[in-house]
């Protein structure tokens, strides 16, 4: 009689590759998971990871700089969570959108995370870990005056829901969360780049309008701990939002 192969859980630390983890959701969310014990990779192009959590450099818009972090964070021989948080943002009119402020935006936002869960799938597959993506509302309502983050964002929500199909059958989920407005840096840098003379037909649905005060980055932390944990062994495709209720 064959031995069936053992089901029961690693009782490994967790090894969590959070992009994006030098400052706001991306820090919040790599100091959660290092609180519950897992090894932490925090890949960034800045070094100002939180504490016990190691830094890979990293450009997420670069797919030798993706290759070679995965690499680093591929040393346990698997991969349990990538968060894909980092992100940039873009505000303005549509018509004053650059070929390369469009392409800055789509590396960053959707073909980063393309080629990081590429990158990562390997290391994935070898103990079936999971994905969460950092999309936003402006990935799933419209977004005036952010057009070219609006288009990256909807297709980062688009590529989790399609993966998440795609990858059901292997049992690597894929979800999303999608913040309205977050207390980050980049919200204070979006208020340096707003036009100022919105149309107000339009302009009260910018996202920074949302009722209520501004989301804790930990409290999107917390979401992409609880989406990436084996309680939610049954979502995948899923796209939270933090909207208010305004999508
Ligand atoms: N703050 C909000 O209101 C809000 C709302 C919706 C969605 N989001 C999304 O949340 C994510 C995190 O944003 P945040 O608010 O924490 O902003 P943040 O500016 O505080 O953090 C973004 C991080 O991404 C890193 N980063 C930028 N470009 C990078 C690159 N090319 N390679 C590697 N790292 C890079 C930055 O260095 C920074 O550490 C982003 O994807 C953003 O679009 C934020």
């Amino acid at each position: 009689m064959t031995s069936e192969p053992s089901t029961a859980p690693s009782t490994e630390p967790r090894v969590v590759v959070v992009t994006g983890a030098a400052s706001g959701i991306g820090h919040a969310t790599a100091a959660l998971f290092r609180d519950q014990g897992a090894t932490v990779y925090g890949l960034d192009i800045q070094p100002t990871v939180p504490e016990g959590v190691q830094y890979v450099e990293c450009n997420v818009g670069d797919r030798a700089s993706v290759d070679a972090a995965i690499e680093v964070c591929a040393a346990h021989g698997r991969i349990d969570v990538l968060a894909n948080v980092a992100g940039v943002v873009q505000f303005g009119r549509f018509d004053q959108i650059s070929d390369a402020e469009w392409d800055r935006v789509h590396a960053v936002d959707l073909k980063g995370p393309f080629m990081l869960i590429q990158a990562a799938l390997p290391h994935l597959r070898a103990c079936t870990g999971n994905i969460v993506n950092v999309s936003s509302v402006a990935g799933r309502i419209p977004q005036p005056y952010a057009v070219a983050y609006a288009a990256a964002k909807g297709g980062l929500t688009q590529l989790t829901k399609s993966l998440a199909l795609e990858l059901s059958p292997e049992g690597i989920r894929v979800n999303a969360v999608c913040p309205g407005t977050v207390d980050t840096p980049i919200v204070s840098h979006v208020a340096t780049i707003m036009p100022s003379d919105l149309d107000p037909r339009v302009s009260d649905r910018l996202l920074m309008m949302l009722p209520g005060p501004a989301i804790a980055p930990a409290e999107i932390g917390e979401a992409i701990v609880y989406l990436a944990s084996p309680a939610a062994r049954m979502i995948t495709g899923e796209i939270l939002a933090f909207d208010g209720g305004m999508g």
